[in-house]
């Protein structure tokens, strides 16, 4: 199964980890329990009034700035998953946060904003797996700021951190329903995907802690050591080897085919394909899901100030290093049928 939750295993601790990755080349970091507790106590503890956003977000995101009290300006993400608005390079000094879609660096609005005097802050969820480019935004960012959930079998877990400036650091202790009902579910998940079961407890369990933290303000709570130890048992470069094969194959398949942005030379553990239509998009979605190919939407518009235009056209497959070539293989050739010749 493809786009399934990852599941949870003893951690054994490794070298060039990344865990040790974050803790140990990323400067000044504070992990919190999810990303949305660590961009909204970041933004709480700086004094600017307004955040800029890309229309591009995912709600929890938005939900982060609004629970910090900013106000959202909102500028525009074109099909290259870069910004496509001049006038956002022109707005300054103020708060700019610079989405990486799928790995895709947005180097050119950093180096803008930097220059308009704005304060950084990159979030680097899709660029995990990616050492060089990670470090690389770092030192061009004021702060970073991610969600670990999407990149490994963790509870919990989020981070700020920076080279300069001494990040916030949580005050609160763990999100406890969130972090019990997502280790339940991971680890059903591990049973499920060892023993064959066919009921979903897993599935319902991830998803009300998914409900549990949804439901609750995005404020100052900690991260689990479970998460923290975790990460430093999952293999960076290993991963990433995998994940740009992943990519190679769904490039390769798929070129010329649905209009694929620069996320084709990336390491991100999802890779976007973009669709003439909404309801092409809607279509190849059920096809991959009738065979339990489950690929998310980077993200439905709905709560959202302003929707975007590529959120409707736009699919992500799961290429970490879970899968290999032959299930990239399959992916491919479900999309291909989809399509019109
Ligand atoms: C790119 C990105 N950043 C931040 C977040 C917020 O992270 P969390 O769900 O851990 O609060 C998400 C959530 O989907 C995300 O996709």
């Amino acid at each position: 199964m493809i786009g399934g939750d990852h599941f949870l295993t003893a951690p054994v601790p490794i070298d060039n980890s990344l865990g040790e990755l974050l803790e140990g080349d990323l400067g000044y970091i504070s992990f919190f329990a999810s990303g949305r507790d660590a961009l909204a106590t970041l933004l709480a503890a700086l004094p600017q009034a307004a955040v800029n956003l890309p229309d591009l977000i995912c709600k929890s995101v938005h939900d982060a700035c609004r629970a910090a009290r900013k106000k959202c300006i909102i500028y525009r993400i074109g099909a290259d998953f870069l910004h496509n608005d001049a006038a956002i390079a022109r707005t300054g000094p103020s708060i700019i946060y610079v989405m990486h879609y799928f790995g895709v660096r947005n180097d050119a609005l950093i180096r803008q904003a930097r220059n308009a005097g704005s304060t950084v802050i990159s979030d680097v969820t899709h660029l995990l797996f990616d050492r060089v480019g990670l470090l690389e935004i770092a030192r061009h960012s004021d702060f970073l700021v991610a969600s670990l959930r999407k990149s490994g079998p963790f509870p919990d877990g989020g981070f700020v951190s920076s080279l300069q400036h001494r990040p916030p650091t949580p005050e609160r202790g763990l999100r406890e329903e969130f972090l019990a009902l997502r280790a339940a579910g991971l680890w059903s998940r591990g049973f499920s995907a060892a023993q064959g079961f066919v009921d979903d407890e897993n599935y319902h369990l991830l998803k009300r802690a998914e409900t549990a933290l949804d439901t609750s303000e995005p404020a100052d709570f900690a991260c689990s050591y479970l998460s923290r130890r975790l990460a430093h048992s999952v293999v960076v470069d290993a991963s990433a080897a995998v994940i740009r094969r992943n990519i190679d194959v769904l490039v390769t398949g798929l070129r010329g085919r649905v209009i694929l942005a620069d996320a084709a030379s990336q390491i991100s553990p999802y890779f976007p394909c973009l669709f003439d239509s909404d309801g092409l998009r809607d279509h190849v979605r059920g096809a991959l899901a009738a065979r339990r190919f489950f690929c998310p939407v980077h993200w439905p518009c709905a709560g959202l100030p302003v929707p975007s235009l590529l959120a409707t056209r736009s699919l992500s497959i799961p290429c970490d290093a879970r899968y290999d070539e032959t299930v990239m293989q399959s992916i491919v050739k479900v999309i291909k049928l989809c399509l019109p010749c």
